[in-house]
């Protein structure tokens, strides 16, 4: 059995992507658990999840680690937090902004299991609407809205720690349909460099996420 850790709590086992879960037994999303000794590794889909997309397909650099505090903007039920979560661990903190209903229903019972998840029903464009928490290392944004770029900015500005990052996911068919989708992300990586931060990799996620990026900056 190979077991390779490709990044500090993401562990790739038999070329697949896991996460070390803090809760035994815990597989929210059907998952089948791999055990080994006393450990508990539960598989994370790229296919579901542009974070593990990105690794995937080589991304260099990953910020996010045992207790880190992480922004995150677009959080649904919680498929990708529920991983980061795992990574962050119980030091670790994060903030879920999800404004719709629905998904934010299915996220509540999540967040009551992993207790370092904190859910927000708020609209990730007035930041002033969740001005209570704590300056973070990590803003992880993916609401797929053609302005997120501005809104990843906005978050930055009022919540990024200096030095800390920020992980945006680029939707390039919701930006701008006429134009080749490596040509949108370069546009955004303007964006994200005109807002002061300098980037630190990126990546296309074909074919796990047809058409999107992932891009890696520094504040
Ligand atoms: C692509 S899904 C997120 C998937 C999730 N990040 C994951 O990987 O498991 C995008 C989510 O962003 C939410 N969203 C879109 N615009 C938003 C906004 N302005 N504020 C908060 N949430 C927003 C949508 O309701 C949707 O649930």
């Amino acid at each position: 059995m190979d077991i390779t850790e490709k990044f500090p709590g993401v562990f790739l086992i038999n070329g697949r992507l896991h996460t070390l879960n803090h809760i035994p037994s815990f597989a929210p999303f059907g998952e089948q658990l791999f055990k080994r000794k006393s450990k508990e590794f539960r598989p994370w889909d790229p296919n579901r999840s542009k974070a593990a997309a990105a690794i995937m397909k080589g991304i260099k650099y990953f910020p996010i680690e045992k207790g880190s505090k992480i922004l995150y903007l677009g959080a649904a039920h919680g498929y990708t937090p529920s991983h980061l979560s795992n990574i962050i661990g119980p030091e670790g903190v994060m903030y879920a902004i999800e404004f719709s209903d629905r998904p934010f229903q299915e996220l509540l019972p999540l967040s009551e299991k992993l207790k370092n998840i904190v859910p927000i029903l708020a609209d990730a464009r007035k930041p002033e609407l969740y001005d209570w928490i704590e300056e973070v290392d990590i803003v992880y944004v993916d609401i797929a809205d053609p302005q997120q770029t501005e809104v990843a900015i906005r978050n930055c500005n009022k919540f990024l720690k200096d030095c800390g990052y920020l992980m945006l996911t680029v939707k390039t068919q919701s930006i701008d349909i006429t134009k080749q989708p490596k040509e949108v992300v370069r546009e955004e990586m303007e964006k994200v460099t005109d807002g002061l931060l300098s980037i630190i990799d990126w990546n296309m996620l074909d074919p796990f996420e047809a058409k999107h990026g992932f891009i890696v900056a520094k504040k």
